[in-house]
């Protein structure tokens, strides 16, 4: 049995500790906003925060989330000044790539609150976009910054 957390509520799971914690959002908790891009933690589209540390839910084995607190895109509210700010700049084009990137750049903003170009960049390059949003992305994340994104970020 492996308890953890997510998005603030508590799981008992009786699952395969070998099993990617991607797997078990999407299948088994109905949490369809993290994506499977590549399965071998390369592009980011699978992004979620694990005590509050950014990491590719496609190579995380539920057996490593013992007691453990994840955090995915469904968990961060809607009026978010991220989320707000994506919206705002109209970053998404196919969409498929963008829960990893919000939750990438959400790491970001609470690291750095106030990033420059150079670091946005640093910060987001691990997660791919094929259609090519990066710049939308670096504005938003600037647009997020201005407005204090980095604090109370997520539910509850
Ligand atoms: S699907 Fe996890 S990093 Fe690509
Ligand atoms: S918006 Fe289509 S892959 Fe990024």
């Amino acid at each position: 049995m492996i308890i953890f957390t997510v998005n603030g509520k508590k799981q008992r799971l009786d699952v395969s500790p070998d099993t990617p914690l991607l797997w078990v959002l999407r299948e088994k908790l109905g949490l369809t906003g993290s994506k499977f891009g590549c399965g071998e933690g390369l592009c980011g589209a699978c992004t979620v925060h694990i005590d509050g540390k950014p990491q590719r839910s496609c190579v995380t084995p539920l057996g490593e989330l013992q007691g453990k607190d994840v955090l995915t895109i469904e968990g961060v509210r809607d009026d978010h000044p991220l989320k707000q700010a994506w919206l705002d700049v109209e970053v998404s084009q196919c969409g498929y790539c963008q829960p990893g990137q919000i939750m990438s750049a959400l790491d970001l903003l609470t690291r750095n609150p106030k990033p420059g170009d150079a670091d946005i960049d640093r910060a987001m390059s691990g997660n791919l976009c094929r259609c090519g949003t990066y710049g939308r992305i670096r504005r938003a994340i600037h647009a997020a910054s201005a407005k204090g994104a980095q604090k109370g970020g997520s539910t509850p």
